[in-house]
């Protein structure tokens, strides 16, 4: 009963690769904090992987890796729904209908497709092209209020409600118009060597980005590198990018706003500032990383849950995706 009363909300995250410091302070975090007040479900987006080519035992091992690490962040299984995308069949199904009724020139508009199409040149592969429809599949089969991203989403977050919205004008009202929820800090974690460009696990320099389960002292070592300018003063500045960065990092975990950073480090260099970022960051992640390494042992229960999670989430899928192919005019 309590949860008929709650609004819902639905995320997802690729399993590729290590997850980043921008995944943890775009996303996750915001997923644990939402965990009380709404109704969640959060999946491990493994179908959207393999838009771009993967090593099967290394996609495998990463999809486990990524579950768990959401148990590990806090997401409780009781209270909110956790799965894993392709275990719940309707999301390629809403897809296909789905993309009946959109078009190829808003596909073709999607600055993601356009950066990871010019990345990977020579497997420009339907998929890649047709990933935001699935997504909106993703996010439509569970009607939420809400969808928890970081900005680099938005585009996409936009895509799913005219989607959405095209379908209902035709059939009336099958999907709910989700609004994005993006943080007002740490929504763009900038890369630690080069500030303007975004943190990304696919980065090839390591030093570049944090990732949730690095060691204290990996962590340390980034910080103490991070690419700064030459103005040796804590402050928001135009051109300052990884000042601005730090500053955020530092803001969305300890909660303090720029002008009390300013503040904490007059008279300070850079250095101490460096250090009190990369400390602060690396207290956040510990307990998640300990966490991390009790639950990944136990490959059962992680089983367990990970079934349980996808049946309950098939059975709201179900419903929504029986609902739109009647109206379309299936069978059923
Ligand atoms: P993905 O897996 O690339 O990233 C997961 C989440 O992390 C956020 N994020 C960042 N936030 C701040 N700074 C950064 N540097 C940074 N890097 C990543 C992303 O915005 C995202 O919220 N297509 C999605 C996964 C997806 C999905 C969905 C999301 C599939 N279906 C349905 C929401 C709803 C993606 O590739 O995110």
């Amino acid at each position: 009963m309590e949860n008929e009363a709650k609004k819902k909300v639905l995320s997802c995250i690729q399993p590729s690769g290590m997850l980043t410091l921008g995944n943890y302070l775009g996303a996750l975090k915001n997923w644990k904090n939402m965990q009380e007040e709404f109704d969640c479900t959060f999946a491990v987006a493994d179908l959207h992987a393999i838009t771009v080519r993967q090593e099967p035992a290394k996609l495998r091992s990463q999809i486990y890796s990524t579950y768990a690490l959401m148990l590990a962040l806090g997401l409780d299984p009781e209270e909110s729904t956790l799965f894993i995308q392709s275990h719940v069949p309707a999301h390629s199904q809403l897809s296909w209908l789905l993309s009946c009724y959109t078009q190829f020139g808003e596909m073709s508009r999607m600055t993601q497709f356009k950066d990871k199409s010019a990345k990977h040149a020579d497997n420009v592969n339907v998929g890649l092209f047709s990933y935001p429809v699935l997504m909106a599949a993703d996010i439509l089969l569970y009607k939420p209020d809400f969808v928890p991203v970081g900005a680099d989403q938005k585009q996409h977050l936009e895509i799913a409600r005219d989607i959405a919205e095209r379908f209902n004008g035709i059939y009336g009202d099958v999907f709910t118009v989700p609004d994005p929820y993006i943080p007002k800090i740490g929504a763009r974690v900038m890369s630690l060597q080069d500030p303007t460009k975004k943190m990304s696990k696919s980065d090839e320099n390591l030093n570049a980005w944090v990732a949730i389960l690095d060691t204290p002292d990996d962590i340390m070592r980034k910080f103490k590198r991070a690419v700064t300018d030459s103005e040796a003063k804590v402050c928001i500045g135009e051109e300052k990018h990884g000042i601005n960065n730090l500053i955020g990092i530092y803001s969305a975990i300890t909660g303090k706003t720029s002008d009390e950073i300013t503040a904490e480090f007059e008279g300070k260099g850079y250095g101490d500032f460096k250090l009190a970022v990369g400390e602060a960051v690396a207290e956040e992640l510990r307990p998640i990383r300990e966490k991390y390494d009790c639950i990944i042992k136990d490959k059962a229960a992680l089983e367990a849950l990970y079934r349980e999670g996808a049946e309950k989430a098939g059975y709201v899928a179900r419903k929504t995706l029986n609902k739109a192919m009647k109206k379309v005019g299936f069978v059923l």
